[in-house]
């Protein structure tokens, strides 16, 4: 792959609100999702698998009795571990579905079913027969679980961290703050469930697996189920042309897109298409771990922290290790020379846990902002002179300079915005009819990832236009769009001129849309491909001409610490009889880097300002630890924050640039909304009532006194 060292690109589409790429097509129906394609994509005659899930949490299958579904007049075939194609690769244990008759958790794919129409499918699993050898399982997380170790925390950062003395800190501290915040069980629950359809074929002698998957990156469901199977990556295809939303749940391939491929193996070429339901999705397409943080803070007496600890207790499953970095924006967010953060996992029979948007940052800065606040009271001052206070010269984790660390100008603007020079300093000291008002302040912080293994392609289609085609997937964000406004700029062409292709594993490289860093990663090997393009080529291009190349590293880079910035204030009224909760007012300033579209970035703040108040109010999944699944598996009893609860949202941003991290300027605006917002509605609420609540949601019950 050739590398081209990228400049900064000279702005004029990116900034501007141009219209959603694939507006027209979405809400025309005309988009087609995963579960969708027919004919037209080659997808004839196709089979529909269903799912048989364990009813046990931990076991062996026993027997599976097959006989009742395969007599249903629909039902083609039953697969289950006696009968299913053996896979060359089973060490992921949450993938290599069916190959043993192990049971690791409750939900757990245990069989297939195979029929002609997805009613028939389903009638013929209610109809398999599968008894147990059922062994004690441990599905709770609690205080006392033994816990271990893990050799590094999501993606690959550090378990454990410390610089300093933290005990002897905290002893000579004039004022510490020393609590446990919990956050609980949360299911992504993007509206678009997920689903595959596979088959297979022989090209020149040669398997080939061809997909439509609901994925968030392409490439990454073939670099995860190629091997599995024995494949090289050019012998699978896969394509999301649209996708309905992943949160992180489809940030990598689960186990029902083996199930999809497994079945298709025993078809001879008939396309088989698997939906998961909601409630399944429940148990197999991850989830955000509970967590419990043990936060320390030191102080003295002005509120300049000495000390600053956090210590995370969660969980993982027991087939497959899933370590959340809880403590991860501790280490960078405040000053204070003595700190340590921890990370200890339980191991429990449960469902396999992974990314949901902020997974790390969300919980993590719920328990260190809450903490902070309570650290502001303790000390009688005002939150958002208590981080100033406390603003790092250095990024506290790396001694490195922050390139561009504007969270003082965001709480700033913030207060300006939200009238805070005239919130009384007491808390419960503001009272409307029969509710207590209040409002609160947390900082949000993301950090700015651009990941590897990125490229892309320009080739000329003659007269002025450019078709520009990268891997990457659009899951509702505006990818299209922006990649297409970073194209045009890089070539110096208009929008319209560009002819974007996306999400298919055929195309060049990209990586998953996730951990805020699709625009940063992809648009710079746009950037790269379209620099080096002109370089060959020149301004007018014969047809035909076409460049592919990835970005080369900026050593320079490596001298700073990225991060995105932003403050969330929000307003809670807290009814004084019945403890109802209500956030009328929540806004987020942002420094985030240069904002590419302003209309696809103001939905992402603002969609992830909603989540982060439906973290706040409502969502808990809830897992029995009696028989280890989550009894609270659809949207009726898993509640997430609808049209009534959302009241004013506002998002606004800095006006900036970081051409030290991306040739656009840009830093990424994808989860860092969701960050710190359910700790601003909790502290909100405190300022309100004068209750502290140390845990997700703040439900009414925890404010009745
Ligand atoms: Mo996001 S949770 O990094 O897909």
């Amino acid at each position: 792959m050739t590398e081209q060292v990228v400049s900064p690109v000279r702005v004029r589409s990116v900034g501007r609100r141009l219209d959603r790429a694939d507006g027209r097509e979405k809400v025309t129906g005309a988009a087609t999702y995963a579960f969708e394609h027919g004919e037209a994509d080659g997808v004839v005659d196709p089979l529909h698998v269903w799912l048989v899930q364990s009813t046990v949490a931990k076991g062996r299958v026993a027997r599976v009795d097959s006989a009742a579904a395969l007599s249903h007049p629909e039902v083609e075939a039953v697969i289950d571990h006696t009968n299913a194609p053996r896979l060359e690769d089973t060490d992921d244990r949450e993938l290599a579905i069916l190959q043993d008759d192990a049971v690791g958790f409750r939900g757990q794919i245990v069989a297939l079913v195979l029929a002609g129409s997805a009613e028939a499918a389903r009638e013929g699993a209610a109809l398999v027969d599968v008894s147990y050898d059922v062994e004690p399982h441990e599905a709770e997380l609690r205080e006392d679980n033994a816990t271990y170790r893990p050799d590094s925390v999501n993606p690959d950062m550090e378990t454990d961290t410390e610089d300093g003395d933290v005990d002897a800190a905290l002893e000579q501290a004039e004022v510490v703050v020393d609590q446990t915040y919990r956050t609980p069980y949360e299911h992504n629950n993007p509206l678009e469930p997920h689903a595959t359809i596979a088959w297979w074929d022989t090209v020149d002698g040669r398997s080939t697996l061809s997909m439509f998957d609901s994925t968030q990156g392409v490439h990454g469901v073939v670099q995860s189920v190629a091997p599995m199977f024995g494949l090289e990556p050019d012998q699978m295809r896969v394509r999301a042309p649209y996708v309905g939303g992943g949160f992180g749940s489809k940030g990598e391939a689960h186990a029902h897109v083996v199930a999809a491929a497994l079945a298709a193996r025993t078809t001879n070429g008939r396309p088989v298409k698997l939906a998961v339901t909601r409630q399944q999705m429940f148990a197999l397409t991850g989830y955000r771990t509970a967590t419990i943080s043990h936060v320390r803070l030191g102080a003295r007496a002005d509120g300049t922290l000495t000390a600053i600890e956090h210590a995370v207790k969660e969980q993982s499953s027991a087939i497959k290790e899933y370590a959340e970095q809880t403590a991860s924006p501790t280490r960078m967010m405040y000053a204070a020379p003595n700190r340590r953060t921890s990370h200890r996992l339980a191991l429990l029979d449960v469902a396999v846990p992974s990314w949901m948007r902020a997974p790390g940052e969300m919980p993590g800065m719920f328990a260190h902002e809450v903490a902070m606040d309570e650290l502001a009271a303790a000390c009688g001052l005002d939150p958002i002179e208590l981080r100033v206070r406390n603003e790092p010269d250095l990024d506290p984790e790396t001694g490195k300079p922050f390139n561009n660390r504007r969270l003082l100008e965001c709480l700033q603007r913030g207060a300006e915005r939200f009238d805070w020079a005239s919130r009384p300093s007491e808390a419960r000291s503001l009272q409307e009819g029969d509710w207590w008002v209040g409002t609160g302040v947390a900082a949000a912080t993301y950090p700015a990832m651009k990941m590897p293994g990125n490229s892309a392609r320009v080739r000329s289609l003659g007269e002025g236009r450019y078709a520009v085609a990268i891997g990457s997937v659009d899951i509702g964000t505006g990818a299209r769009t922006v990649l297409t406004q970073i194209a045009a700029d890089a070539l110096e062409v208009e929008p319209d001129a560009i002819d974007l292709a996306i999400a298919d594993s055929r195309l060049p490289s990209a990586s998953v849309a996730g951990g805020s860093s699709g625009t940063s990663s992809w648009g710079t090997a746009i950037v790269a491909a379209a620099q080096l393009f002109r370089a060959d080529h020149g301004e007018a291009p014969d047809a035909g001409v076409e460049t592919t190349a990835s970005a080369a590293d900026d050593p320079a880079a490596d001298q700073y610490a990225f991060h995105s910035f932003g403050a969330v204030f929000a307003e809670a009224r807290v009814n004084r009889w019945t403890g109802e909760i209500r956030v009328p007012r929540l806004h987020g300033v942002y420094s985030v880097g240069r904002v590419i579209n302003p209309m696809t970035a103001r939905s992402q703040f603002v969609g992830g300002l909603v989540m982060g108040l439906s973290a706040g109010l409502f969502e808990e999944s809830y897992r029995d630890p009696r028989f280890g699944h989550v009894v609270t598996q659809d949207l009726a009893t898993y509640h997430v924050a609808s049209h009534a609860d959302v009241l004013d949202v506002g998002a606004e941003w800095l006006e900036e640039s970081d051409e030290a991290f991306t040739p656009m300027g840009s830093r990424g605006v994808g989860e860092i909304g969701i960050v710190g917002t359910a700790a601003a509605v909790a502290n909100a609420a405190y300022h309100a009532t004068g209750t502290r609540v140390r845990s997700l949601p703040l439900t009414a019950d925890l404010f009745l006194d």
